[in-house]
């Protein structure tokens, strides 16, 4: 009888409706559309509008998901997981309020912070739970507003980044099914918290300083070191999983790659020996929206047929903390919604 997996079921996804193009950004930053699109591959991002918090939009996206999916009753869904840097709150987590909201209650919810890895580390952790029997369904969102902690005078975080939530319904199921999640590989180095962080709302900034200086809010990043990064760990993670499926790299149908950088994706497909055909982008239309970049690219393709049933998908991320991570699936029979 074939080994337990985790199964994809539904998936869904969600972008606020602002779009705000290269030539729309505020002029304060000191930047052009032909350096955004040649540096990035951007050519627009969604940010979200006042008041709109990042459980509003893991809520649309993940009720897009059970949708999806065709899940009806509450009682399904066992699990609940937000990966998000943006929560609404230090405290409590964003997936509790996600869940209620999806009349999921009192389903598990938890959030993970994995920076822009953290839809990897979820999809991991949901797997681990549905092969260990805890529950029927996992509802995975991976959802950001990055648009409320970038610095409108930063012009090398400012431009990258946006909003949006992307959704996957897994269920319990066989390695032999289609859409079966048959690897993943997770890593961390924390020598590189530094790399990207917002220094402030935590327990540090407490013990460092009596008044909080208002600019900790913000994102800081040092884009040049994460590139480096980003190319050899997403490389070195995707030979692991692939090594753990037993699939060589001419085999992988499709890249999923973290939607940080077009060029970052390219310099990675290369490092792989893949030609640039088979990597799926997304960041044309909706930036670095960091946790939700891979259900967004993912649903985004379904929605344009570019995925078969048992089309071999191999997704792999890098992000703050240092964190990675990487996945290898089959496609199965699905309708995005
Ligand atoms: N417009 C115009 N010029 C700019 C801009 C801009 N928006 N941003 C930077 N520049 C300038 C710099 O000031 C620099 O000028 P100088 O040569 O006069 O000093 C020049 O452009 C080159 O800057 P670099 O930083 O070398 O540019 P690079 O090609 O590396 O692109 C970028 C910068 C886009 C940030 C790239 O490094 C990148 O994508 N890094 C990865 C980011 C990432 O993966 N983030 C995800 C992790 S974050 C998370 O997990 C939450």
């Amino acid at each position: 009888m074939a080994a337990r997996a985790a199964v994809l079921k539904g998936l869904g996804s969600y972008l606020p409706p602002r779009t705000v193009t290269n030539d729309e950004l505020p002029r304060q930053l000191d930047t052009s559309d032909a350096w955004i699109r040649q540096r990035t591959g951007i050519r627009q991002r969604h940010w979200a509008d006042p008041g709109v918090c990042t459980s509003d939009l893991a809520v649309e996206a993940g009720h897009r998901a059970l949708k999806s999916a065709g899940i009806g009753t509450s009682d399904a869904v066992g699990m609940v997981i937000v990966a998000t840097t943006t929560p609404d709150h230090p405290c409590p987590a964003t997936a509790p309020d996600v869940a209620a909201r999806l009349g999921l209650g009192p389903a598990a919810a938890f959030d993970v912070a994995a920076g822009c890895s953290g839809f990897v580390y979820a999809l991991a952790t949901a797997a681990a739970a549905l092969t260990a029997g805890y529950a029927e369904h996992v509802l995975v969102i991976g959802a950001e507003t990055f648009s409320t902690v970038l610095d409108p005078a930063d012009r090398t975080t400012a431009v990258i980044f946006g909003d949006g939530a992307g959704a996957v319904v897994l269920r319990g199921g066989t390695c032999d099914e289609p859409g079966a999640i048959l690897a993943v590989d997770l890593g961390s180095d924390g020598t590189g918290k530094d790399f990207a962080s917002i220094p402030g709302g935590g327990a540090r900034e407490r013990s460092v300083r009596a008044e909080p200086n208002p600019d900790d809010r913000y994102l800081r990043m040092r884009g040049k070191e994460i590139f480096a990064q980003a190319v050899r760990r997403m490389a070195h993670s995707s030979a692991t999983a692939l090594g753990k499926v037993g699939w060589s790299v001419d085999q992988v149908d499709h890249l999923v790659g973290h939607q940080a950088n077009l060029r970052i994706l390219h310099a990675l497909a290369q490092q792989l020996g893949m030609d640039k055909q088979r990597v799926v982008s997304h960041i044309q239309q909706a930036g670095n929206t960091s946790a939700a970049s891979i259900p967004l690219a993912l649903a985004d393709a379904a929605a344009q047929h570019r995925f078969q049933t048992h089309d071999r998908l191999l997704l792999t991320a890098f992000g703050a903390g240092l964190t990675w991570g990487s996945a290898a699936l089959t496609w199965p029979q699905l309708t995005p919604a």
